[in-house]
């Protein structure tokens, strides 16, 4: 059960913890893969260069900053680790992996780096549960 393991992360407290709780179930369950996604928002072309390039490696930096601490967080497994740094919104991109990648259980908090606060689900969340091509784990 749950050999592949789909862990999304943003850079919010709440995703390290969904990241802990991915690690504790790889190593519970034997996983064989760990598939970590991160998805961050594209850059107008609008915006015209040198400025361009600056942002789009600005952004794919944070990126895989985020991705390192999401790796470091979840500690080692038996799993093999995949990483993907997808330009997009989140929710199409985990909903994407889950189903090319035939992962079987999403992990991911339930809030992230949004600032609305009192909603129970942020809207990347929300979208995964109603669309997920398999189970969601939510952590708090
Ligand atoms: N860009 C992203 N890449 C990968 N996973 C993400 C991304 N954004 C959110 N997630 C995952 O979804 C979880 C919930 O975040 P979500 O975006 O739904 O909440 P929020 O940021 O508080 O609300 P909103 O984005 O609607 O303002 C995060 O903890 C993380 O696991
Ligand atoms: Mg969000």
């Amino acid at each position: 059960m749950f050999e592949k393991i789909l862990l999304a992360v943003d850079g919010s407290d709440h995703a390290l913890r969904a990241a802990r709780v991915a690690g504790d179930l790889a190593r519970a369950m034997n996983s064989t893969e760990l598939r970590i996604v991160v998805a961050y928002e594209g850059i107008p072309p609008y915006l015209g260069e040198p400025n361009l390039e600056y942002a789009i490696r600005s952004r794919l930096k944070e990126a895989e900053e985020i991705m390192q601490k999401a790796q470091e967080t979840a500690g080692k497994a038996p799993a093999q680790i995949h990483t993907e740094l997808i330009e997009g919104s989140p929710a199409e991109a985990i909903i994407e992996v889950a189903r090319t990648r035939e992962s079987n259980v999403i992990v991911m908090g339930s809030r992230g780096m949004g600032t609305l606060t009192g909603l129970v689900l942020g809207s990347t969340s929300q979208k995964v549960v109603s669309h997920a091509p398999c189970p969601v784990l939510i952590v708090r």
